[in-house]
């Protein structure tokens, strides 16, 4: 049983570690590549209302219940309320081991190339020979479950040395040095020659393209980089203290999460486009177009090298998240030490990430409902549990405590809250129609 509660140190604790959370491959790994599948601008501009909408007011509903509860997403529901409502937490619980064990696979991939690009192996920029390299290192047996191995037990050490000691210091560095040097990616990007016709792409809305799919990739696209409807932030709001402004530091994460998805939107795109790859080539397209920027630069072993650390930090925060989910509930509800539920579930979570290692290899014909492994797994998370999770958590706050909700939101009135109105009415209403709607219709 935990005594005290670790917590945040600073009050910017949040807004690093929630940020944290949210930026990571999702942002310029997933992101790039839905867009280029969904029509590029008319995916932007859903994207855009989705986050600005659906996106704040669950990431404020999740803090609230956070810091409300003091539990993890499991017990915050049983404190709140219980009778059937935490069954809604188990799901997060469940989507976390899901979502961390391909993620975890992806954040090794990033790690190799990290060394790949320090060694001086992708510095050319002609794509066929940068996409070989992608196929050869994706097929092989070992490589990649090696490279998933090192991600999670990086993640596990992380995680290990708890709250503040470990979390909270990994996220302040990042962020401000990923910005500055995503900037000076885009600016190469988009002075390639060509660039203006990926820009256009991802920039102008086609509206005609727009169908039910398209809500679906958008709503996913923005659970799945915003950390929600698994009860990251939930977790991450017990560790705060009682003087945190929540809608304030709602608003900072959605606004910093989605400049860095927008910023590498530009750089992805663009040189896709320049250097006459598909923008729907799906999960490759990050790693084949970004060596074939860097090789247009002054300098680009050295900024490419960069950038793949700053990628791997950024992914472990992100997993680091999605591991404390696990963890805070075994160690709340079920009597673990940090350590030991961080070596069990590390552990297993490893485990089953291996078949989505494996599914761009030996396991390539081994599909589900037509798609690959990890890429079936990402669906079930990013479109079903999520989005499940999110609609309960609006359910919850909007009908069931949003009284306490409002008084939490607002540090029992003392704090200016704008948006309370429209809070309540999306997470009432808008939010449970507009998911389900789209599930049923998306699906
Ligand atoms: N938001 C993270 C990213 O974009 C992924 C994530 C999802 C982290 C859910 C925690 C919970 O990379």
């Amino acid at each position: 049983m935990v005594l005290v509660r670790g917590r945040f140190r600073s009050r910017l604790g949040l807004i690093f570690a929630a940020s944290g959370s949210a930026i990571g491959l999702g942002n310029i790994w997933k992101f790039p590549y839905m867009a280029g599948q969904n029509g590029g601008g008319a995916f932007l501009a859903l994207y855009l209302g989705i986050v600005f909408t659906l996106g704040i007011s669950i990431m404020l509903a999740e803090f609230v219940m956070g810091r409300a509860a003091e539990r993890n997403p499991v017990g915050a529901f049983a404190k709140l309320k219980g009778g059937w409502w935490p069954l809604a937490g188990y799901l997060g619980i469940a989507a976390g081991f899901i979502i961390l064990s391909f993620y975890s696979v992806i954040g090794g991939w990033t790690i190799a190339y990290l060394v790949k690009t320090a060694a001086g192996q992708l510095a050319t920029a002609d794509p066929q020979a940068l996409g070989g390299v992608f196929g050869a290192f994706t097929t092989d047996l070992w490589e990649p479950l090696i490279y998933h191995g090192l991600f999670m037990a990086l993640t596990m050490a992380v995680v290990g040395r708890g709250v503040s000691g470990g979390i909270e210091r990994a996220s302040n560095i990042l962020l401000p040095a990923f910005f500055i040097l995503l900037l000076v990616l885009v600016g190469r990007s988009l002075s390639l020659p060509g660039a203006a016709e990926g820009l256009a792409f991802f920039l102008n809305p086609d509206f005609s393209k727009v169908d039910a799919g398209m809500f679906n990739a958008a709503l996913s696209q923005a659970f799945f980089s915003l950390s929600l409807g698994i009860g990251a932030m939930t977790t991450f709001g017990s560790y705060l203290s009682p003087r945190a402004n929540l809608p304030g530091d709602t608003l900072w994460v959605t606004f910093l999460d989605t400049m860095v998805a927008v910023l590498a939107g530009c750089l992805i795109l663009p040189a896709v486009f320049a250097f006459g790859l598909d923008p729907a080539a799906g999960p490759g397209l990050t790693f084949i177009t970004l060596p074939a920027v860097f090789s247009q630069m002054p300098m680009g072993g050295l900024f490419g090298t960069l950038f793949f650390v700053l990628l791997v930090i950024a992914a472990l925060t992100s997993a680091v998240s999605l591991l404390e989910v696990v963890v805070a509930y075994f160690i709340d509800e079920r009597g673990f030490t940090r350590a030991r539920a961080v070596m069990v579930f590390g552990t297993v979570i490893f485990l089953l990430g291996i078949p989505s290692s494996l599914s761009f290899g030996v396991l390539r014909g081994f599909t589900v409902a037509g798609k690959g492994f990890l890429e079936a797994m990402d669906y079930a998370a990013s479109n079903l549990l999520m989005p499940l999770g999110a609609i309960f958590t609006a359910l919850f706050v909007g009908w069931v405590i949003f009284p306490k909700a409002l008084a939490e939101a607002t540090n029992n009135g003392s704090l200016p809250f704008a948006w309370a109105r429209p809070w309540g009415l999306v997470c009432r209403y808008v939010a449970p129609a507009a998911i389900v709607w789209i599930l049923v219709n998306g699906l």
